[in-house]
């Protein structure tokens, strides 16, 4: 999600820390800042923008070169070692923001500070119970900077300090008033000979030096300066001192852990160990629906999901009366509507269209004012998604955009905004951001089922209990990888490779063919399986794989034809299924999925798949995560 780190030593903390945030770039990020203890004050310096942008904020100074001419890099190290002359202070903690609450701007850039700027901290995750909090705080008076969830952290530390008297105390008090993912640094000014952290859920790391210790984010922005960590655990709190840490759980009780020795180089360590970014965002899946889903997904005092709940959501009006949905994307995340469009149809029982942006932009649409217009972006920016939502705003339609990018065009653009959150997806080739799209269609579509009288509350309270229960299942996926490793070892040769399904499997069947093909440049096609008969079958021969995708038990003996035709052809054939029995003697191989409805099915068949194109990539010798031809943002037409 964003970078945090933290010094505290007899070095100036200055260039410390922002060559630190440097090494956290790969992150993704969208604002970054530092706050640093000196003589006898917290100094924060913040911007929107790229870290160069808060070195030369910093020194006022510009980097010259231009990105692609070898002095900038020499240039931008330059400004961040002058930064030592600006601020100078021996403890201090940085922070890259991948924002989630608050579009990307200076104020609702970290650190946050509490009024009187003698407490400021950083933070990495989401506070999903800010808004209680943030109006209980507001109704005492406190003024609030930043649109963001972070900021009321610092002001209930601030409270807690004048009642506790002491900075640690504060600490503990307010972790427990707190709901969702935080890894928190923070310093105040009556304790200068210490940083105080603690993480639950997001990572964090403390480094520890000869006379310095750090904090960070993840190992990359310690390896300069040592090899030897404590990777905190859940629900665990570190006081750094320069010359000793000590470690304590969430009551407060000192705790004692092994240190570790890291023994990546630098380019292992910024994929978290793995071999590339692409297997380590599938691996991201389970927390990326997590995070997506749980601040979303109102719960009766029994505990029992009952409604979704979208803070941006100014819609449910045109929700109630629109007779008709309008989706438009461009590549995984078109794939994405195409679910969505099985989804409305079946839990909202919503009339739904479904176009590519790059088609619909072109066409003279149909289209009427009580449509609800919805776009599908992981970056926000893609050309002919753009365009396509203001055709429709130009046509006075109300646009939904999901997007995976806090403050991009299409958020701005859009009426109402839907963030996937995903954290920064590094990849070319999308992963989690596209299943994260379509849990977000699949709430939107019981949201529509409830406000309309389509869905019962029953049936949304079944939905929604078994929308909570994927991200384990999708765990239990990736945990059996190794199956699909060795099934990948025995067909990345082959040279035509066939996606069949029906219903919510046929859109899945699209997203696994796109995936195999952009990363493995194996050619790769995805067909309702109902076609195959109707010409494509003609290309099955003893070289082709036909991979199966089958979660709709009514439909199972028709896929199951499927399965004999092609095998009868020649075709290896793989089957994607919760029911492995109903396919005995029909496929080669067989692909269990946990047990869930099709009409969900959609958040599980694609994992097998993303893991299967992750694999023939690597096989063939391509790095998976720089696919030729691509880019990760399709800015252009
Ligand atoms: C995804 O694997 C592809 N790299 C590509 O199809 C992508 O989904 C498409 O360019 C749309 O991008 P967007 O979601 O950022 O709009
Ligand atoms: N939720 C916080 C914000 O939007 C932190 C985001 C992050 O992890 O960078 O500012």
């Amino acid at each position: 999600m964003c970078g945090i780190v933290g010094y505290i030593g007899s070095k100036n903390a200055t260039p410390v820390l922002i060559k630190a945030l440097k090494k956290l770039e790969y992150r993704g990020y969208d604002s970054a800042g530092i706050a640093v203890y000196t003589a006898d004050e917290i100094i924060v310096r913040k911007v929107k923008g790229a870290l160069k942008n808060l070195g030369e904020k910093i020194t006022g100074e510009l980097v010259k070169a231009s990105k692609t001419d070898p002095e900038y890099e020499k240039q931008e190290m330059a400004i961040y070692e002058k930064t030592a002359d600006f601020i100078k202070g021996n403890v201090g903690i940085g922070h890259t923001r991948w924002a989630t609450h608050g579009e990307p701007s200076d104020t609702n850039s970290h650190p946050h500070t509490n009024m009187d700027g003698s407490i400021s901290i950083v933070h990495n995750g989401i506070i999903e119970n800010y808004a209680e909090l943030k109006a209980k705080l507001q109704a005492e008076g406190v003024v609030f900077q930043s649109q963001t969830d972070t900021e009321v952290v610092v002001h209930l530390i601030d409270k807690a300090y004048r009642e506790e008297k002491d900075i640690f105390k504060a600490v503990l008090k307010v972790i427990h008033l707190l709901e969702g993912s935080y890894a928190l640094g923070v310093l105040c000014k009556d304790y200068p000979d210490r940083i105080i952290c603690c993480r639950k859920e997001s990572p964090l790391v403390v480094g520890i030096g000869s006379g310095e210790n750090f904090i960070a984010s993840d190992v990359p922005a310690l390896l300069e300066h040592t090899r030897d960590v404590y990777y905190l655990g859940e629900k665990e709190l570190a006081v750094l001192y320069s010359d000793h840490v000590d470690l304590f759980n969430f009551e407060g009780e000192k705790i004692i852990k092994q240190p570790s020795h890291v023994e990546w180089d630098m380019a292992a360590a910024e994929k978290g160990g793995y071999p590339h970014f692409m297997i380590k965002e599938i691996h991201e899946q389970p927390k990326g629906l997590t995070d997506t889903m749980r601040p979303r997904i109102v719960k009766d005092s029994s505990g029992k999901p009952v409604d979704v709940f979208f803070e941006e959501n100014k819609m449910d009006d045109a929700w109630r009366n629109a007779k008709r949905v309008v989706i438009t994307a461009c590549g995984t995340a078109y794939h994405a509507g195409v679910v969505a469009k099985y989804a409305f149809e079946k839990i909202a029982r919503m009339k739904v269209d479904i176009d590519v942006a790059s088609e619909f932009r072109y066409r003279d649409p149909i289209l009427d004012k009580d449509d609800i217009f919805i776009v599908v972006s992981q970056s926000g920016e893609t050309a002919d998604t753009l365009s396509a939502l203001r055709l429709a705003k130009q046509n006075g339609l109300k646009v939904v955009a999901i997007t995976n990018c806090v403050g991009s065009t299409v958020s701005r653009e859009a009426d109402d905004v839907i963030y996937t959150l995903a954290g920064p997806e590094i990849a070319v080739a999308s992963t989690k951001a596209y299943t994260t799209q379509v849990l977000c269609m699949y709430m939107l579509a019981i949201k529509a089922g409830k406000l309309r009288g389509t869905l019962t509350d029953s049936e949304a309270s079944k939905l929604l209990a078994e929308l909570e229960a994927m991200p384990g299942k999708v765990q239990q996926i990736l945990d059996g990888k190794d199956i699909i490793q060795k099934f990948a070892s025995r067909q990345f040769n082959k040279d035509k490779i066939f996606y069949i399904g029906r219903q919510f499997d046929s859109a899945t069947s699209l997203e696994s063919a796109l995936k195999l093909k952009e990363v493995s440049y194996m050619h790769s096609e995805a067909f309702a399986a109902g076609e195959l008969k109707h010409g494509p079958i003609a290309l099955i021969d003893p070289q082709t794989l036909v991979v199966a995708i089958s979660s709709e038990p009514h439909l199972y003996e028709k896929i199951g034809s499927n399965m004999v035709e092609v095998k009868a052809r020649g075709a290896t054939v793989l089957v994607i299924t919760q029911d492995e029995k109903s396919f005995e003697g029909k496929a080669d191989e067989v692909f269990k999925i946990p047990e869930c409805s099709s009409t969900l099915s959609s958040l599980l068949t694609v994992i097998p798949t993303q893991l299967f194109a992750y694999y023939c990539a690597v096989l063939r010798g391509i790095d998976p995560d720089k696919p030729r031809n691509l880019a990760k943002s399709v800015t252009v037409e």
